[in-house]
């Protein structure tokens, strides 16, 4: 039994969807444990390109079980709309499992995750607007509308019922919109029930089951540790727990059961939408960056903000996840530069503090304390093993590992499979 999870350390599109797709291959199962679609997670084979948003990565594979677990919140259109456009590639999705226990995204969600971003005014998060915060937001209010309820029309009605009178009142009266239509919403959301039908199940159980018959499982996290509910950037942040931790919890799994966890680190850092960036460039080379790693975003195609790796928002990820590994990821966009920056530590007021701050107000003073390193200025994506690596490229990595405090695991040169550099066996 091997059980390995794959997180993001920084504000998510490290190229998650790169390392599972390549750790997948030796894994019988792939599993989601949270977000929804506010991921995307862009796999390259053979040099066609997949952008997957709900369906683990592991899809991409013939034969492996891919489970959607209970952590996630799921648009059944937008899952729906996803296996249909893998099947039209030849692709099957016969081995998906989707959590009897998983929340379910209802249009009034994506609506309010509209008009409540409106309504923040210049304090708006920069959600991607699929609903995910309002649709945890019932989660946690316990009055939400689960898988096994859609799959059960008296149970759904009743649910459906109730709440549309508490949002079409909450949509009218705070936010002056139109409501929604009791009679149509059923509808369309039954004849999701009977497409999704034959994929519901207990998932912990299935994952419980497998791990017990000595299975590989595989954990593909989603967004990443500055983006957790708990750990990240406060209020800047998805409203589930991308953490190591999550797996558990978005999985049905223990703890116990977990062998080891991965980070995937971008060689340098973006983030999408708004909240604190201490390494942000507003410069040339932030546009540098942006224009050589076509750095906008798979969801919602916004441009990411860019800036300088920071070794102390990876050292923070090492710890809040246990991090035994790092995957590196894009380190060829780098290839150019003919300096780099790695911050370090952070000064404010004059002094040096080395854990990530939890106060926005002091993460908006800190001032980025930087070594600056020779680039390597040549190519890297045709490198297939670490020795090749330039000196500069393997000097920058080494000194991320020992400020971070975390072994290097996987080194990426490029989006495909084979642009991968392996020092250590993960399963
Ligand atoms: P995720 O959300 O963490 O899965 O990351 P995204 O898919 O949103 O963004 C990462 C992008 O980088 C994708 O387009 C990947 O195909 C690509 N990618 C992953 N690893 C590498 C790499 O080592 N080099 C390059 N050039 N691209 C990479
Ligand atoms: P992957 O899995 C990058 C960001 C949004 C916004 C905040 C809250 O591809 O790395 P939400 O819609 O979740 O309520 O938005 O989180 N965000 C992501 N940023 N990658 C992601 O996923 C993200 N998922 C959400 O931009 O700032
Ligand atoms: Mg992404």
């Amino acid at each position: 039994m091997s059980a390995v999870v794959v997180i993001g350390t920084q504000w998510g599109d490290e190229g998650k969807g790169k390392i599972v797709d390549y750790l997948a291959e030796q894994a019988d199962v792939i599993v989601r444990y949270q977000g929804g679609n506010n991921a995307g997670h862009t796999v390259v084979v053979n040099g066609s390109e997949f952008k997957l948003h709900l369906l683990p990565s592991g899809i991409l594979y013939k034969g492996k079980t891919c489970v959607v677990g209970n952590g996630v919140v799921i648009d059944p259109a937008v899952m729906i709309k996803e296996m249909n456009g893998m099947e039209e590639k030849g692709i099957d999705t016969a081995g998906l499992r989707v959590s009897n226990r998983a929340h379910v995204i209802m249009p009034y969600h994506r609506l309010l995750d509209e008009v409540e971003e409106i309504s923040r005014a210049d304090q708006k998060i920069g959600t991607t607007k699929r609903g995910i915060g309002p649709c945890y937001m019932d989660k946690n209010a316990r009055s939400g509308i689960r898988m096994v309820d859609l799959l059960d029309e008296e149970e759904f009605c009743a649910k459906l019922k109730r709440n549309l009178e508490a949002k079409n009142h909450l949509l009218k009266a705070v936010y002056g919109t139109n409501g929604f239509d009791f009679e149509s919403m059923k509808q369309e959301y039954l004849a999701y029930a009977d497409k999704l039908r034959p994929y519901v199940v207990d998932t912990s159980a299935v994952l419980n089951e497998s791990m017990k018959a000595g299975q590989k499982i595989l954990f593909e996290g989603a967004q990443a540790t500055q983006l957790d509910l708990d750990h990240g950037t406060y209020p800047y942040v998805t409203s589930s727990h991308p953490i190591a931790g999550g797996a558990c919890i978005g999985a049905g799994v223990g703890p116990t059961k977990i062998s080891k966890v991965i980070g995937v680190v971008k060689a340098y850092t973006t983030r999408v939408g708004e909240g604190p960036f201490p390494t942000e460039l507003l410069d040339a080379t932030g546009d540098l960056i942006r224009e050589e790693g076509h750095e906008y975003g798979t969801t919602t195609g916004r441009p990411r903000r860019c800036g300088w790796l920071d070794a102390v928002v990876v050292r923070y990820a090492g710890y809040v996840s246990g991090l035994d590994y790092m995957a590196i990821t894009r380190l060829d966009i780098l290839d150019k530069l003919p300096t780099l920056k790695l911050c370090v530590a952070y000064k404010y007021k004059g002094e040096i503090i080395n854990e990530f701050p939890a106060s926005l107000k002091v993460l908006d003073q800190v001032e980025p304390v930087y070594e600056e390193m020779p680039g390597w200025q040549e190519p890297t994506s045709h490198i297939r093993s670490y020795e090749e690596l330039p000196l500069n490229a393997r000097r920058y990595l080494e000194r991320l590992s020992a400020v971070a405090d975390i072994a290097i695991g996987i080194v990426s040169v490029g989006p495909g499979r084979e642009q991968t550099i392996i020092l250590h066996d993960m399963f």
